[in-house]
């Protein structure tokens, strides 16, 4: 891969978990640590792309040259991505977005109570999806998370939300997925072959993402 491949590219990449209100002390979440997301995004810096970092809360510091966006909850990350999604020419969202959210969060803490407790969740808006009803000349990458038919439900997620490439990961792998160093990825396109990579360091595994990106955007396969 050429050192600028990506040069001036404008690339939004999403990390992290999000974070779904239930009250001013306790909230909803998942264990990604957004290690993979950082990891593309400053590999897309290295090759020259201008990107946007939307990210909900982790313990880790942007990385060099990002434009950085914070965001808390799903509804914050889709303004985020929606407000930008016009200007770029690449979406990559790594994030693992809540699918759900408490249904009336309360300003107050909710006090504990005798007997069972019951949460009325609502489901969020899929950004994703989104993106794929309103893609004109974008290149759309989103990412899988399962732990069972990873490939009948990466196949299903490209074309259900429109999109280009799908990475799907099974989190149940052992160096796979949320929080772990290294991860273990199988990218599926539409009419190709799925390319399986081995277990190789997020860092690694951003690369080859990055590169077949590259290669999409130069044969205009969106
Ligand atoms: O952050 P790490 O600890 O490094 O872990 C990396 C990871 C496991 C989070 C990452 O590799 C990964 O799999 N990210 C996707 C997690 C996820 O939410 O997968 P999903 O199969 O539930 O969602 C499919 C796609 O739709 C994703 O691109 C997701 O960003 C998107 N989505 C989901 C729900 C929603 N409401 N809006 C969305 O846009």
């Amino acid at each position: 891969m050429e050192k600028k491949d990506l040069k001036g590219k404008k690339m939004i990449v999403t990390a992290g978990p999000t974070r779904e209100k239930i009250d001013p002390v306790r909230y909803i979440t998942n264990h990604s640590s957004g290690k993979m997301g950082y990891a593309i995004a400053e590999e897309a810096v290295n090759l020259g792309a201008e990107v946007y970092l939307i990210s909900g809360p982790v313990n880790l510091k942007p990385p060099r040259g990002v434009y950085f966006v914070p965001v808390e909850s799903a509804e914050n990350m889709y303004d985020e991505v929606i407000k930008r999604f016009d200007d770029v020419e690449i979406v990559i969202k790594t994030a693992a977005v809540a699918d759900y959210r408490p249904k009336s969060p309360s300003d107050q803490k909710v006090k504990k109570q005798t007997g069972d407790q019951f949460l009325e969740l609502e489901r969020t808006q899929d950004i994703l999806l989104e993106l794929g009803k309103r893609k004109e000349n974008q290149l759309l990458v989103g990412f899988a998370a399962e732990t069972n038919n990873v490939e009948d439900y990466a196949k299903s997620k490209l074309i259900k939300k429109n999109a280009d490439m799908i990475i799907a990961n099974n989190v149940l792998s052992e160096g796979a997925g949320f929080g772990t160093e290294t991860n273990i990825v199988t990218m599926f396109k539409r009419d190709a072959d799925p390319i399986a990579l081995p277990l190789l360091s997020k860092k690694e595994v951003a690369r080859k993402i990055l590169s077949e990106v590259a290669k999409m955007i130069k044969e205009d396969i969106k």
